[in-house]
């Protein structure tokens, strides 16, 4: 399409000329006036947009740069509900949300990964409102502020938009891993998964997650400079190991976690498929963590346990037609819910360590929980039940209000299946939809003086669909009751046994791309004495 032609479309909506001829003239007239603008002002708003770039994101982390080309992008735009309108599509009265499409291809990716995206999304939100678009890694996005909205995409018309995820991303998870998919693979995949984490079978593993936690508290100690968000990812890994498979020989433990690690540091690089390059050799990695699974699950198969672990439940399952699961596609989700399990749980298990340092009172409060049921376990002596755990209502609130003020998934991505009216406002089919769960959470009408960390907040329940930490509908989290579990069992060795103390005086948040406190949080351990 030249530009002339947009300049063309673009001219015949707004000009008052009379004859067909005269309309010809102005268009190309102002097609070259309307071109004319456009590349005089970029140079302008580029050098503007730098300057203020690099007076207000001092820390910010990837190259420079600059607020893009809004002229073209809503140009764009507007061209393109134009052609829409002359196909005839039902969206006459229906308008795209409002927002800027930054610079075309990368849109406003820059903004969004170069400041807090706290920042970033509560600007949009006081400048546009609850339902505002952008452009972010070449997509056109719409994202959407509000509870009624992220129940809309998430649950209510959940079947109008899909799960989407960069191909680079799904080639090292696995494309058969159950959060790319909707439809019957994903409720039987989805049904499998959560089968393996009711609490039924959680409460079975009580004993298991405390052995870990001990074990990596004790690992901590000493004095010397922990990275507690690294050890807190060692630990949340163990607990997916278990949780998947039960009781797993210790070599098969360890070369799971040692391509495991690769996986995930490549995950989070850019992918370029070159030897040597981080995103390669995950992909090297995730070649052998299918030759480890296809062996661990060929072992399962011989001594045919009906077990309840992950692992079990995908080896057993048979469709309708008495179908099996492939390895392949056994094995996809394992390392997906090994993926969902280990950052999340150990950013937000680093915050609970951050908040309850910086909150003194707080700090004494949950220890005198935590002390009387050491107490009445004997000094430490019999283990932690599943009742105590759900009996532990101050430490409780303090792991809802970290799962709220942290945020640590900030929000989601869905595209739009078919084009969606939205209050009066049109998604257009192939954009990317994305509920912000921060927004909501760090809302004032919702959640007052939202900045505060305050669990006595949750001693009245948030108002419906105003707290999502764990997503809503088909795709919510099936993992949340295992990640309290982890939460709760840390806690209490933490407080009881331990003391620790936040090394440097540095606070802000890194992304990993999950927020954590900086640098990971770096601290010293020290046991106390028994008392
Ligand atoms: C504090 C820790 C965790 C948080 C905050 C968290 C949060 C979430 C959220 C928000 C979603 C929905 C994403 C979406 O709708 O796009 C999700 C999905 C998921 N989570 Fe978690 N999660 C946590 C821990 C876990 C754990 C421990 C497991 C497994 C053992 C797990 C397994 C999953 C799986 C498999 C899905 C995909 C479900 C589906 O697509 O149907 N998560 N999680």
């Amino acid at each position: 399409m030249t530009q002339t032609t947009i300049a063309k479309i673009l001219h015949y909506t707004t000009t008052q000329a009379t004859s067909p001829a005269d309309i010809e003239r102005q268009m190309e007239k102002d097609g070259v006036l309307v071109y004319s603008l456009i590349f005089l002002l970029i140079p302008l708003v580029y050098i503007l947009l730098r300057k203020n770039k690099r007076e207000t994101h001092k820390r910010a982390k990837l190259p420079s740069g600059s607020m893009g080309w809004p002229f073209i992008e809503e140009t764009l735009q507007i061209f393109y509900i134009l052609l829409r309108r002359n196909e005839g599509e039902p969206h006459k009265k229906t308008q795209l949300p409002p927002g800027s499409m930054g610079w075309p291809y990368i849109g406003e990716t820059l903004q969004l990964y170069t400041q807090d995206p706290s920042v970033f999304f509560a600007t949009k939100q006081k400048r546009y409102g609850e339902i505002f678009k952008t452009n972010i890694l070449g997509c056109p996005c719409v994202m959407l502020a509000s509870p009624e909205a992220a129940r809309f995409v998430l649950l209510t018309q959940a079947q109008l938009f899909k799960p989407t995820y960069p191909n680079s991303k799904e080639s090292l998870i696995g494309p058969s891993a159950l959060f790319f998919h909707q439809g019957d693979y994903h409720i039987r995949l989805r049904k499998l998964v959560q089968g393996s984490l009711y609490p039924e079978t959680i409460r079975n593993l009580v004993p298991n997650i405390e052995a870990i936690a001990v074990s990596a508290l004790d690992s901590w100690t000493g004095g010397h400079v922990v990275n507690t968000f690294s050890e807190m990812k060692k630990f949340s890994f163990e607990v997916g190991i278990l949780a998947i498979f039960g009781d797993l020989e210790a070599r098969y433990r360890e070369e799971l976690k040692k391509n495991y690690n690769i996986l995930d540091k490549g995950y989070n690089s850019f992918p370029i498929n070159i030897l040597g390059t981080p995103y390669k050799k995950a992909l090297l990695a995730r070649k052998r963590l299918t030759k480890i699974l296809s062996e661990i699950i060929c072992e399962k198969k011989e001594k045919r346990l009906p077990e309840k672990e992950l692992l079990g439940c995908l080896l057993n399952s048979k469709d309708d037609k008495g179908e099996i699961l492939t390895e392949d596609q056994i094995a996809d989700n394992i390392i997906g819910v090994l993926f969902a399990a280990q950052d999340t749980t150990a950013s937000v298990m680093t915050w609970i360590l951050k908040y309850l340092h910086d909150n003194p009172k707080l700090l004494e409060a949950v220890k005198a929980e935590q002390q009387a049921i050491y107490q009445s376990n004997d000094k430490g002596n019999r283990p932690l039940t599943w009742t105590q755990t759900k009996n532990m209502p101050i430490t409780y609130k303090v792991v809802l209000e970290t799962l709220r003020m942290a945020s640590i998934i900030s929000f989601t991505f869905r595209e739009a299946v078919a084009d969606v009216e939205y209050k009066g406002y049109l998604i257009p089919k192939g954009w990317k939809v994305m509920p912000l769960f921060r927004n909501i959470h760090h809302n004032p009408e919702f959640f007052t003086d939202p900045q505060k960390f305050d669990p006595s907040r949750f001693e009245v329940a948030p108002k419906p669909n105003t707290f999502m930490p764990f997503g809503c509908g088909v795709h919510a989290c099936p993992g949340n009751e295992l990640a309290k579990q982890e939460m709760l069992i840390m806690t209490h060795h933490l407080v009881t046994k331990f003391r620790w103390e936040v090394v440097g005086y540095e606070s802000g948040i890194q992304y990993f791309p999950f927020p954590v406190p900086l640098h990971g949080l770096p601290a010293r351990f020290w046991k106390e004495s028994a008392n």
